[in-house]
């Protein structure tokens, strides 16, 4: 699964996702036996199917408010439709319900946090508070992805003081002119400064345990000089890279793909995300909020594992229909010939 390349270790844990880290990388020597295990569980429990009694790993949206307009971003997409994300109708995830929901992930062995999914979670003006109370309850690892326009000196401070582990960078390009017009809103030479400023304060302060990467969304065409320029640019500086590729979130991928029939989603088995209205959903690519488990305003989060609408994911994933699953027959996936292994990494 892994292998060396010209001293760099490429992990190719996904059809359409690639990642590219330096072997002088040193977080990992500073995380937990515990930890280790956990990435363990995160491959073999969908393997084997098996119905964990709580999900291992979850996704909140703590705000729906975005600063920028990514040209790619369902986000974006569904705003311009008129579908969501309406300007002016942006949402943070109530501090009361965020503890609540964190409270039952500590007393049930949760290992991973994310706290975001389509909003910028540097734009949440209670991010660094959830962080702290997060890691406080002893949630393991603590994550998000941000596109780095907000990140000030004081914020980076912040972050790391809160005790946050992994910060994953978007950046989508290397030519800032491209980037700029992919990232509709961002300053590419901020961008880079802000990142850098963040390195430099968490190799001061000896965050050796945080896990950094910059990732890039793969749009057709994207040419082979600036996938390695791009390497060569931020794997000194962040220490890994992601390559992305770039998922249409206006097409349906099952319609004209060929489907892979040994197909089984590590998904349903591993996560579950929490949009900032409160609705679950399985996957990392329902967007539309297509496939509703239940709203966790109103219920539990072993209620909604263990609810109707999950269950019958699975078992329509286990016995080969998962077809018969309107998101399940668009998604990308399946056609990556990716079998049982979506998601080992969390992108
Ligand atoms: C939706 S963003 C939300 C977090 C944050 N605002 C950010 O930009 O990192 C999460 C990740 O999804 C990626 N992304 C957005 N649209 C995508 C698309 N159409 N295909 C693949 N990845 C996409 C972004 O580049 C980013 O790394
Ligand atoms: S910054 Fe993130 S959430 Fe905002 S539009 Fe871009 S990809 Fe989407």
């Amino acid at each position: 699964m892994a292998q060396e390349i010209d001293g760099l270790k490429e992990i190719k844990p996904w059809q359409y996702y690639s990642e590219f880290r330096s072997k002088d990388v040193i977080w990992t020597e500073h995380r937990s036996k515990e930890y280790w295990e956990y990435r363990k569980k995160w491959s073999s429990i969908p393997k084997s199917m098996i119905v964990t009694d709580f999900p291992i790993h979850l996704d909140i949206e703590t705000t729906s408010y975005c600063n920028l307009e990514c040209v790619m971003c369902p986000r974006t997409i569904q705003s311009k439709e008129g579908f969501d994300y309406l300007p002016g109708n942006d949402v943070e995830f109530p501090m009361d319900e965020y503890k609540r929901i964190i409270d039952e992930c500590a007393e049930n062995g949760l290992c991973s946090l994310k706290l975001q999914y389509l909003g910028e979670p540097l734009a949440d003006s209670k991010i660094v508070e959830r962080v702290k109370y997060a890691k406080d309850k002893g949630i393991m690892d603590v994550m998000f992805n941000t596109n780095a326009t907000l990140l000030t000196e004081e914020m980076s401070h912040r972050l790391l003081e809160a005790g946050i582990d992994d910060l994953f960078f978007s950046v989508d390009s290397i030519i800032p002119e491209k980037f700029e017009k992919i990232r509709i809103g961002a300053d590419y030479n901020q961008v880079v400064d802000n990142i850098k400023k963040f390195m430099k304060i968490k190799k001061e302060g000896g965050y050796d345990s945080v896990q950094t990467r910059v990732s890039m969304v793969l749009f057709p065409g994207t040419k082979t000089e600036e996938i390695e320029a791009y390497k060569n640019f931020w794997i000194p500086i962040v220490g890994t890279v992601g390559f992305i590729e770039w998922v249409n979130h206006t097409t349906a991928h099952g319609d004209y793909e060929e489907y892979n029939p040994d197909f089984v989603c590590a998904q349903p088995f591993q996560r579950m995300f929490i949009r900032y209205d409160g609705t679950c959903t399985p996957c990392c690519l329902d967007a539309k909020k297509e496939y509703s488990l239940g709203n966790i305003h109103e219920h539990t989060i072993k209620e909604i594992w263990h609810g109707e609408e999950l269950t019958r994911m699975r078992e329509y994933q286990k016995t080969g229909r998962y077809r018969e699953i309107e998101i399940c027959r668009k998604c990308l996936a399946p056609v990556s010939k990716s079998s049982g292994e979506a998601t080992p990494e969390l992108v």
